[in-house]
């Protein structure tokens, strides 16, 4: 870092030699004080200087000098040093010189002469603490600027490192859950050989502890191609096309709730839902996680009750699907979205944890977004939004 300067400007020797010793025994040692007789000899100190990478904090310049006059020489020097601060010594009658100094230098005081000895003081000291401030507040930004800088950097290479991760582990996902089928398949036709074939031969028990042992091979292969469908659902690139999201609402609840005659289910759809622009068969993947979680968590209901309603935004569609199960608390659900994640036991309800999940995974791939509400005995309402289709007006 170079020296920090003060440059006094007058024709009069006398006087700039008198302002010179006032500001070495009033300023801080550090500051070097330059003087010069006039226009010329102040450009030679200012360029010498900033050649050497010192800094000016303040020039002074005297206004009426022979040759170049100080209010021009400051709008001068204002073009090579505009962070030093400038005072103009003047007369009763430079008015005009302090304007255009003013205007063209961004003159930080003018004094009149004589001037007293105190007031001149008091006005460099100010000048110095300006040009301080204004020089600790530019370091600063400049730190803000570089940390921001190097943030943004890692906060990039992070991402991609993450991005590379999930990738790696859904493909790990992939290969683990595809290999693990194959054991599990030989577990099983043997336990139906066993079954099958030895039957006479088994006590009871042992039967049904093979029995046992198939039915939880059952349990691990649904786990497993749930697992496969996430992984798979990660991985796909939706195939854009016009949805009817009415139709796909319809038709996938008829197929869930077929099976289920003994079931009272009220299923309604509010008002005509749009079309969307999506990927039918990813789409449909959440309407079938949404609506089995909800026919699955209202089954201790006489009559479950399941609502379905959309509203308009923009370009995007938002989807609210509302039942009347036993919901759960709102305190421990943050990660729900996140594979594995239940709020039920498996002797309560049966399931996974992957639905939902999934229901993001696909939701985040079209750009929209999902979230969940719940009431302990009251009910659930799960919203997810799409970009909304060209037939998005269809209802109206
Ligand atoms: N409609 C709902 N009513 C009450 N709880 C719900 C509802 N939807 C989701 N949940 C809670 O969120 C959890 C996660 O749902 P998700 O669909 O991911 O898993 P799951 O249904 O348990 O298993 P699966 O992987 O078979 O879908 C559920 O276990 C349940 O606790
Ligand atoms: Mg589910």
């Amino acid at each position: 870092m170079g020296r920090d300067k003060i440059l006094c400007v007058d024709d009069e020797e006398m006087i700039v030699d008198a302002l010179k010793m006032e500001l070495m025994n009033n300023l801080p040692e550090n500051i070097t004080i330059e003087t010069a007789r006039n226009a010329e000899e102040a450009f030679l100190i200012v360029e010498d200087s900033i050649s050497q990478g010192d800094n000016f904090i303040l020039i002074i310049s005297d206004q009426r000098m022979p040759g170049i006059p100080g209010d021009v020489l400051l709008a001068e020097l204002n073009k090579l040093v505009p962070d030093a601060l400038k005072i103009l010594l003047t007369g009763y009658t430079d008015i005009d010189g302090i304007q255009y100094a003013i205007n063209n230098a961004g003159l930080f005081r003018y004094i009149q002469k004589p001037w007293s000895r105190e007031d001149l003081l008091l006005t460099v000291r100010q000048a110095i603490d300006k040009y301080n401030t204004k020089r600790e507040l530019n370091e600063k930004t400049r730190q803000i600027i570089k940390m921001n800088e190097e943030l943004e950097k890692k906060v990039k290479e992070r991402t991609a490192q993450l991005s590379d991760a999930i990738k790696e582990l859904e493909a790990f996902t992939y290969t683990v859950s595809h290999d693990l089928k194959s054991p599990l398949r030989s577990i099983d036709y043997y336990s139906k050989y066993i079954l099958e074939d030895y039957s006479n031969e088994l006590d009871n028990e042992v039967k049904n502890m093979v029995s046992n042992i198939r039915s939880i091979c059952g349990n691990m292969f649904e786990l497993i191609d749930n697992l496969l469908l996430y992984s798979m659902t990660a991985k796909a690139q939706p195939e854009l096309t016009t949805v009817d999201m009415d139709a796909l609402f319809r038709n996938t609840f008829g197929e869930i709730a077929k099976p289920l005659k003994e079931r009272d289910i009220i299923f309604t759809i509010e008002e005509k839902l749009p079309e969307v622009t999506g990927d039918v068969v990813l789409l449909k993947q959440v309407i079938s996680n949404i609506l089995s979680n909800a026919v699955k968590f209202t089954r201790n209901k006489d009559q479950a009750k399941i609502n379905v309603k959309h509203s308009i935004e923009e370009n995007k569609v938002c989807f609210s699907i509302n039942d009347n199960g036993v919901g759960f608390d709102m305190k421990h659900a943050s990660k729900l979205f996140g594979i594995f994640q239940r709020m039920h036991t498996q002797s309560e309800f049966e399931g996974f944890g992957i639905g939902l999940a999934t229901v993001k995974k696909i939701i985040d791939k079209h750009g929209g977004e999902v979230s969940i509400k719940s009431e302990e005995g009251i009910g659930t309402t799960i919203m997810f939004s799409l970009p909304a289709g060209p037939g998005k007006d269809a209802n109206v």
